[in-house]
């Protein structure tokens, strides 16, 4: 069936709404934002290191560097995000809203730029990462975070089966995530590219709990009132048939990954040409010569 709803379009506006659940939703286990802090430390070489987290949302990972006094500044898009992270008892957090396609800081102003956990609906990632690089010192890392959740657990099940129930509904693909096509880019960027396995940890899952998460996302909660009920109707129907129960509990093993690339190039301020396809087709960015072999 031919998609006729597109997730992608309201979805920057919808993470406002999403804000005062995002964290009770989407809580990341007590010692993990502190080991993805201690990873991408390990990952800069500068002493005291000034870090741009760039879509900080409200703050669930960046709260750790705040509460360690780091030199730390997070930027979103969302101000409903951003009020959330405001608020966390963690001290005063130097927040700014901005567009990752057109940040307000000077070049070459951070030591690492983190992109934790953004790339879902992402509209122009093409801007957001040359607007990186160019924030970025010479000898800065470009960090990519995300949870990993295991391939055949019981939310990857939740998440193929509900992306065929919105596909019979008409509805584009949600699961559409640029993550990838950024990771293929940067690649051929980068001097240098470094996976870090940053933590582990064991986690409970029921479709009930994903079906409540799932009806507070950005970008789900941006679909029709009909579609999202008849999605999640038919999940839930789909779940107690194949699970027995919504409550059924299952026990997986969830990760969070950091992909750290280093550029041994300088920012050269030129435009690209157009791309093939997609958000970012025909816009300009800045491109940094990449220095392979250092
Ligand atoms: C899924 S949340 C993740 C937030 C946080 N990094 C975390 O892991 O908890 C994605 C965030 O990226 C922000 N975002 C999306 N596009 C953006 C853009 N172009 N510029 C700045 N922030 C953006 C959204 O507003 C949202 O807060």
């Amino acid at each position: 069936m031919t998609p006729a709803i597109s997730l992608e379009g309201r979805a920057a506006a919808a993470y406002d709404a999403a804000a005062a659940t995002f964290d009770r939703h989407r809580a990341l286990p007590e010692p993990v934002p502190a080991a993805i802090r201690a990873a991408v430390l390990a990952a800069v070489a500068a002493p005291s290191p000034r870090l741009l987290d760039l879509g900080a949302g409200t703050g669930r990972v960046g709260h750790a560097f705040v509460a360690a006094g780091d030199d730390y500044v997070g930027v979103d898009l969302s101000l409903g995000m951003l009020r959330e992270f405001a608020v966390r008892p963690d001290g005063r957090a130097p927040l700014a809203q901005a567009d990752g396609e057109r940040l307000p800081f000077a070049d070459a102003a951070f030591d690492a730029v983190m992109l934790i956990q953004v790339f879902g609906g992402l509209r122009g990632w093409r801007r957001v990462l040359g607007e990186a690089r160019r924030v970025l010192g010479p000898s800065g890392a470009l960090i990519l975070g995300r949870a990993i959740v295991p391939a055949g657990g019981l939310d990857a099940r939740l998440r193929e089966r509900l992306a065929l129930i919105l596909d019979e509904l008409g509805v584009a693909p949600h699961t559409k995530n640029t993550r990838e096509d950024a990771q293929q880019w940067l690649a051929t960027q980068a001097s240098r590219s470094t996976r870090v396995v940053a933590a582990t940890w064991t986690a409970e899952r029921t479709a009930r709990a994903f079906i409540v998460r799932h009806r507070t996302g950005a970008r789900f909660s941006a679909l029709p009132q009909e579609i999202q009920g008849e999605a999640l109707r038919q999940l839930a129907d789909w779940s107690v048939a194949t699970f027995g129960s919504l409550d059924a509990g299952a026990h997986e093993q969830h990760s969070f990954e950091l992909q750290i690339f280093q550029f041994a190039g300088a920012c050269s301020g030129e435009s690209l040409p157009p791309t093939r396809s997609g958000a970012d087709a025909g816009s300009p960015m800045r491109t940094c010569t990449p220095n392979k072999g250092k």
